[in-house]
């Protein structure tokens, strides 16, 4: 966000606005919906709601000295992962909680919003920047959350034999369309500028802006599509060994991989599974639901490779800088155009369409997330946050490949340049994509 929208009452414009747009995802929604868990890394719709209020109760409202909390029981509930803030409830268990019901869930979001509103309103007689600070986080955590509902109900209905469909009307919006040829953008090498600088928010993980040698490269125009991805299939991909890393192929073996997650063999034809319902394989739209492994194993097989992440921020510098003849760090330009994010409504990948002018790449942002070759580690000189915010991302920092660019089920207002989403290898319930790149 701009340094503009920072102030106390753009930031309680947009903690209604997120707040909202988290309960609108969920309007459709029985209550039956919000209580199953189908994997342990997915959680309950519920325990999202719950989740993320308990944030702002925790590191906003807790921070000032007498403050009661809603229930005494929920810290120990609905905390995720921060240990230096106390014990907490097993996070595989987290769908054995029919208590809180729904409603008493709701009652918990009421009553702290009705508390941030409180607070917003000092904060304009000039409150403590370290709160101001925590909303803003509270903010952009609970946006990572409003995707993680959407992959989460999406892995959840998929275990439901009737495939229900729970936003029946988000396909009626598809733009359709070619993607078109596969095209690589060239780049020379150079040093390059790499991580997030200024006032605008970013996590921690995004800093500190340091100095990378990036040696040339291509990277494609647009991200791989279904169609390209059945080429890989038909070709044998899933039972080719020498074309998988040793623990790729340990994965496709244990697990009976054999498609993308969500992909159905239907009679003669592939079908998928949407958050509007399942529907046949457009062959035009990019390939979800990939692990790093098989994006891996399909860029072998294309000849190509994945890009590191500085590659992918280069290029999307670059992009958005032809834009505005800026940095690009917040603001989305041409690489978005094509872009498709939550607050379209449609949930699910669309065909790139066109590129804006030659050369240009498509769906830099939006879409899907891409798999990056590099391991999720610290920037040279990184900080974690100071206090039990510093759990949030540094201590995660092994086993993990980096994601770039957000995806279809990402709010538009929470992705930039050098963001850095971040997943273990065999993750597939994430709306993750390929973009290939090459040597020159
Ligand atoms: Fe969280």
């Amino acid at each position: 966000m701009e340094q503009a929208e920072r102030g106390a009452s753009g930031l309680r414009a947009r903690y209604d606005a997120v707040r909202a747009f988290t309960e609108a995802l969920c309007a459709p929604l029985c209550p039956e919906d919000y209580v199953v868990q189908s994997m342990a890394d997915a959680s309950p719709v519920k325990w999202h709601l719950a989740h993320t209020t308990w944030f702002f109760e925790t590191f906003v409202l807790g921070q000032r000295a007498g403050y009661a909390p809603f229930h005494p029981q929920f810290g120990y509930l609905f905390n995720s992962y921060y240990v230096s803030v106390g014990e907490r409830h097993s996070r595989p268990r987290r769908g054995v909680l029919s208590r809180p019901t729904v409603e008493e869930t709701y009652r918990y979001r009421r009553c702290v919003d009705e508390r941030m509103r409180g607070l917003l309103g000092e904060l304009d007689a000039g409150l403590a920047g370290d709160l101001a600070f925590a909303i803003e986080v509270g903010l952009h955590h609970e946006q990572q959350h409003q995707e993680l509902i959407l992959t989460d109900l999406k892995h959840a209905m998929a275990q439901n034999p009737l495939r229900p469909a729970i936003y029946p009307g988000a396909r009626a919006g598809r733009s359709g369309g070619a993607a078109g040829e596969l095209r690589y953008v060239e780049h020379g090498e150079g040093v390059r500028w790499i991580g997030h600088e200024g006032a605008a928010f970013a996590f921690d993980n995004e800093s500190p802006r340091h100095r990378v040698f990036v040696g040339p490269f291509a990277l494609a125009d647009r991200p791989v599509t279904c169609g390209e991805y059945l080429a890989f299939m038909r070709d044998g991909g899933y039972s080719r060994p020498e074309l998988w890393l040793s623990s790729g192929w340990d994965a496709v073996v244990a697990n009976g991989w054999e498609a993308p997650l969500y992909w159905e063999r239907q009679g003669g034809g592939v079908q998928l599974f949407t958050l509007h319902g399942p529907r046949e394989v457009d062959v035009e739209e990019p390939v979800c639901h990939v692990s790093y492994y098989e994006a891996d194993a399909y860029a072998r097989w294309a000849g190509a490779r994945l890009p590191t992440e500085a590659e992918w921020e280069t290029a999307a510098r670059e992009a958005l800088a032809g834009e505005h003849g800026a940095a690009g760090g917040g603001a989305h330009g041409e690489a978005t155009r094509h872009g498709n994010f939550a607050d379209r409504g449609r949930y699910h990948p669309e065909p790139p369409g066109p590129p804006p002018r030659q050369g240009a790449p498509r769906q830099l942002l939006g879409d899907v997330w891409e798999w990056t070759s590099s391991a999720y580690a610290p920037y040279p000189g990184y900080r974690p946050w100071p206090g039990a915010l510093g759990e949030y991302n540094g201590k995660f920092m092994s086993n993990q490949l980096v994601l770039r660019g957000g995806s279809c089920a990402t709010p538009e207002t929470h992705v930039r340049a050098t963001y850095r989403n971040f997943f273990p290898p065999d993750a597939r319930w994430q709306m993750s994509g390929i973009r290939l790149a090459r040597d020159l």
